[in-house]
């Protein structure tokens, strides 16, 4: 299964912040926020990943991430010129996903729970149409939202329905069969102009085609948009690491426990950063294995 990170978008709701910077590169405590959706594509065992982001920050995230060959992956890095959709992710990387499935992922969503990956490796692995992941949340009116029937099945979806026919919202978490690009291509855009990710879901829904996995407690999903989302996000990270003594998306350790880099490899990219404490940590684990 191929990655994409879609990290673009204009993050106006975060102005001053994000007039110099892109939103998915501002820090969410000790990392850039991006780490955050990259470490759940890596612990959901894929290892090819594109990263969609402006044509002003693409470069930013090169700088960042580089080729990912030093954390075992393969990053490839592609442009979107204007903000058209979160569906245009699969027409931007056709090429990258070749006749593969595909995951997406926004780059502002931060998920963390006990039994994520074995969860995230589950679902990648049996893909029949479109998974998607429910959250539930006291103002779904925000977000795509999924309604459910008293076995569990998706019997609607609506993106921002000022009425919500549920309290769970869609995550920005979606892993997808290869028809996905030829659903994109028929796409038309919304009455905001976007191509939208929700219509594509709904395609699915209707040809029976839609899987919702319901995230319920034990797990916490935090989209960081806004000035608030950003300080809280930041806050959970903080108070989890330092109660837990375990970081958060450390994608050098995950990279070491997924097996995509041995521990010299780990000790490495912890001995460049060994003035911070994320650099300690990852050096602490490359010694501990
Ligand atoms: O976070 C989950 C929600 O994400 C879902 O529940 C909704 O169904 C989905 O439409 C989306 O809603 P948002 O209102 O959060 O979408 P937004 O336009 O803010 O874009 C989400 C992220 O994707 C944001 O970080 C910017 C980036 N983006 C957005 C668009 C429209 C892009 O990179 N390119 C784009 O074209």
């Amino acid at each position: 299964m191929k990655g994409i990170i879609l990290a673009g978008g204009r993050g106006t709701r975060l102005y001053p912040s994000t007039l110099g910077v892109s939103k998915q590169m501002l820090p969410v405590y000790d990392k850039p926020m991006i780490y955050y959706p990259l470490s759940v594509l890596m612990l959901a065992g894929i290892r090819e990943i594109q990263i969609i982001s402006s044509p002003t920050d693409l470069e930013n995230f090169r700088r960042l991430l580089g080729d990912g060959g030093e954390l075992g992956l393969t990053l490839t890095y592609a442009e979107q010129a204007e903000p058209r959709g979160l569906a245009e992710a699969f027409l931007i990387s056709a090429d990258h996903i070749g006749d593969d499935r595909v995951a997406l992922i926004l780059g502002d969503n931060i998920f963390h729970g006990s039994g994520f990956a074995p969860l995230l490796q589950r679902h990648a692995q049996s893909v029949d149409g479109c998974v998607l992941f429910g959250y539930p949340v006291p103002d779904p009116e925000r977000y795509g939202v999924g309604e459910v029937d008293e076995h569990g099945n998706l019997v609607s979806l609506e993106e921002k329905p000022e009425r919500p026919r549920s309290n769970l919202a869609i995550t920005g978490l979606y892993f997808y069969e290869n028809d996905v690009i030829d659903i994109a291509k028929n796409l038309r855009p919304s009455r905001r102009g976007e191509l939208e990710i929700t219509d594509v879901n709904r395609i699915y829904l209707n040809r029976g085609k839609a899987r919702l996995v319901s995230l319920g407690r034990g797990f916490v999903w935090l989209d960081a948009g806004t000035h608030d989302a950003l300080n809280e996000a930041s806050q959970y990270v903080q108070i989890l690491e330092h109660r837990q003594g375990v970081r958060i998306a450390c994608i050098e350790e995950i990279a070491l426990r997924m097996g995509f880099i041995d521990r010299d490899a780990c000790r490495r990219l912890g001995g460049r950063m060994a003035k911070s404490p994320y650099g300690q940590y990852v050096l602490e684990v490359a010694a501990s294995g």
